[in-house]
């Protein structure tokens, strides 16, 4: 352990927003909202609120233990759990690869945003007519300079915070971003909610339509569940390492998975009405955010622009604070093994940005979107691979972990703060949750995934 392992958050407000800010991202504002409509709405929403309260919720409590039980990142934790045994250093490798591959396909993403924030401020994006958003969009992706140069001056933001260190960095950052966002949301859900016309779609959203859930819909819920709170990947096994010892982890994971939660369904509010209300298409999928909002935002009128330039900015700060958890998690591996903070973060973000640009030149119409293997691009390939597989595959090795190889005392230990708090209901809930629970329901999401 290095010296830097030891300076972990300072304070509990720190800890929540710093969790919050790695869980509250794309997931919640771009992906759970379109997931949701696509799903039946209020049918998906119920059984997304089963998942994220039990097993979500459970498996961050899990990682909080394994980081703050062992004190180490990932790769050294699991061995150090399991009395040295070197096999279980897979599961934390697994993890830290897939915050590596997620972290690149974020960067595409989280680039295009930081652009049309920037065109919403320029008054690019309002001098458009209806029709040409989504033209604009798929030239605009296409083009091997802006979206590059664009995600790389958003990963020289996520590098510097992270250079920052934990305190004065990434917890100062998030307590700084977190309130912000908080706000910028709740604006536009009153902007979303006063438009004519708004009620169809928080119809839309929270009305449940069983019929459009099915097998496929549960499974998307609990996926989405798990992306959403960052479970599962060894990022909270890192930010467990920096949480102090008479913290509560049961509360502090129930806040932070309610935040996560809470944004998720106020994106949906803050988007579903104001789509209704302007009369465009809400089951746009994907594209809802970059080639519907922006014509939502021009039929608002006169503050058409700085609703859009708020909200763009809301997702580039949501994306932010993820991102610097993604990259953290691959730092704090490598500081783990002795190197320095400052060296590691440069030299993984230089191996990051050569992923993601070289991601970002094969997407749809791109200047390297001929290059494929299996018929799909490495794009795709990162996004299938994040979007669909790792994360339930990294999920069920953290639950078999944590309930099969780890000592139940050790466990009981690290939740009762040694003793001092009082914790009930420790074996109805927690350990049937995490022992059968969670690895029955992750093998199913994964077998299904695969059939299907
Ligand atoms: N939770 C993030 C979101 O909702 C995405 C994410 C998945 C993530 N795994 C992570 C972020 C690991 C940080 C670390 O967008």
């Amino acid at each position: 352990m290095t010296a830097e392992k030891h300076s972990g958050f300072s304070s509990s407000f720190g800890v929540i927003m710093a969790a919050a800010g790695s869980a509250v991202g794309l997931g919640n504002i771009w992906r759970f909202p379109y997931i949701c409509g696509k799903y039946g709405g209020g049918a998906f929403l119920l059984v997304y609120v089963f998942f994220v309260f039990s097993i979500g919720m459970v498996l961050m409590m899990s990682e909080f233990i394994i980081g703050r039980r062992s004190r180490h990142s990932p790769l050294k934790a699991y061995p150090a759990l399991s009395d040295g045994h070197r096999r279980w250093m897979t599961v934390g490798m697994a993890g830290v690869l897939t915050c590596f591959l997620i972290l690149s396909v974020y960067l595409i993403i989280s680039g295009w945003t930081l652009s049309y924030f920037v065109d919403s401020i320029t008054g690019k994006l309002s001098s458009l007519d209806d029709g040409s958003f989504a033209s604009y969009f798929d030239t605009f992706a296409a083009s091997p300079s802006r979206p590059t140069l664009a995600l790389l001056v958003f990963l020289l933001l996520t590098m510097l915070v992270v250079i920052g260190g934990v305190k004065k960095g990434i917890e100062q950052v998030s307590k700084i971003l977190m309130p912000i966002l908080v706000l910028e949301i709740l604006i536009l859900c009153v902007r979303s909610l006063t438009l004519n016309g708004a009620s169809a779609g928080l119809h839309y959203l929270f009305h449940p339509d069983f019929s459009l859930l099915g097998w496929e819909g549960v499974l998307a819920a609990l996926g989405q569940a798990l992306f959403s709170l960052s479970v599962g990947m060894g990022a909270m096994v890192v930010y467990g390492s920096y949480i102090p010892h008479d913290e509560n982890l049961l509360k502090t994971s129930l806040w932070i998975t309610a935040c996560d939660f809470l944004i998720a369904v106020l994106a949906g509010i803050a988007i579903f009405p104001a789509v209704f209300a302007c009369g465009h298409d809400p089951a746009c999928g994907p594209g809802l955010v970059y080639q519907v909002l922006p014509a939502v935002f021009n039929s608002m009128g006169g503050l058409g622009s700085v609703f859009s330039a708020m909200f763009f900015l809301l997702l580039t700060l949501a994306a932010l604070t993820s991102a610097i958890s993604l990259l953290e998690t691959l730092t704090a591996t490598a500081v783990d093994y002795g190197y320095t903070r400052t060296r590691s973060t440069i030299i993984i973000t230089i191996v990051e940005a050569i992923l993601a640009v070289t991601a970002c030149l094969t997407f749809n119409g791109g200047i390297w979107s001929s290059a494929q293997l299996g018929g799909r691009t490495l794009y795709n390939w990162l996004d299938l691979l994040t979007g669909a597989y790792l994360p339930p595959i990294c999920a069920l090795l953290t639950a078999i972990f944590f309930g099969w190889v780890m000592k139940k005392e050790d466990i009981r230990d690290e939740l009762s703060n040694h003793g001092t708090l009082r914790i009930r209901y420790f074996n109805v809930f927690y350990y049937f949750l995490v022992r059968f629970v969670a690895p029955t329901a992750l093998l199913f999401v994964l077998i299904s995934g695969i059939i299907g």
